[in-house]
């Protein structure tokens, strides 16, 4: 049994026309039929150009977004049929990072509430000194300084921001991160930091990634294997290494191609 199992997984999302009188004229089929089969503490990265179904997959997958049919199987247990009281509480096993952590990360919030209230939703007790001495514990292993716990995010740069935004994901002790373009919106000098950052907490913690971006060349970078993605089907799937060297379908040869040629050869 696989951590995560993705079945014939379908996200359709109907069109519809007209000011009035709304009448469905068809379906955006966002994601449409993903088999996916992801191990305990692998990094997956998902690739694939904008618009092709990505964010949808990883929504479907916290269900976010209902799933039009499949199945979404974590540890056995196939969350498309839970109860929404029980997602709820499955959910605090899954985090999500974002591209924008400005937008995620609430401006009147300080570090320390932010991150306290990341922490109560697994240890709704915690106060005081302990509560106190886990912030400064999870800051410590982003790379902030504790001496920082009582700002709010615009005194930060984007690349601490995004930190601040990946010690919030990590505080409930999740079991599986979902991280969507999350340097997407980042300086390139700072992008490898976060990548690095990203790849060292997924090791130390034992945890499982589905790291999504457009760009190859940064999902490479941090992934174990990769899956392809075009219009809403993974077109191809394999360790990084062999997509990178030995691309099987046109739409990941383009990808590769486009990858500026300086990178290719480092
Ligand atoms: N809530 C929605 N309603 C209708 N169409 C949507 C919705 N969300 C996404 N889509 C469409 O689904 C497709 C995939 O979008 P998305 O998952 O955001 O792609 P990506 O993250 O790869 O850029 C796009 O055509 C998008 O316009
Ligand atoms: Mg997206």
């Amino acid at each position: 049994m696989s951590f995560l199992e993705l079945i014939d997984l379908k996200t359709h999302f109907p069109v519809k026309k007209g000011l009035i009188f709304r009448k469905q004229v068809g379906m955006v089929k966002a994601v449409d039929g993903v088999n996916l089969a992801i191990e305990k503490g692998e990094i997956l990265g998902l690739v694939g150009e904008s618009g092709c179904g990505k964010s949808t997959l990883s929504r479907t997958v916290m269900q976010l977004i209902p799933a039009t049919s499949g199945s979404v199987i974590l540890e056995g247990k196939d969350l498309t049929r839970t109860s929404a009281h029980n997602v709820r509480s499955q959910r605090i096993n899954f985090q999500m990072i974002f591209q924008d952590p400005y937008a995620s990360l609430n401006p009147r919030m300080t570090v320390y509430t932010t991150l306290a209230e990341a922490l109560r939703t697994r240890y709704p007790a915690l106060t005081g000194d302990e509560l106190t001495r886990r912030i400064s514990e999870i800051m410590e292993r982003v790379g902030l300084d504790r001496r920082f716990m009582r700002k709010y995010p615009h005194e930060f740069s984007g690349g601490q921001r995004q930190r601040i935004a990946i010690a919030r994901a990590l505080a409930p002790e999740p079991k599986l991160i979902l991280a969507d373009e999350p340097v997407s919106a980042l300086d390139v000098s700072i992008q490898s930091q976060i990548l690095n950052l990203l790849k060292q907490l997924v090791r130390e913690l034992g945890l499982t990634m589905i790291f999504i971006s457009h760009d190859l060349s940064v999902v490479r970078y941090i992934s174990d294997r990769i899956a392809v993605m075009y219009f809403g089907k993974i077109v191809e799937l394999g360790p990084a290494e062999e997509v990178m060297d030995h691309p099987q379908h046109d739409y990941t040869k383009t990808l590769i191609a486009s990858i500026p040629k300086i990178e290719k050869r480092g």
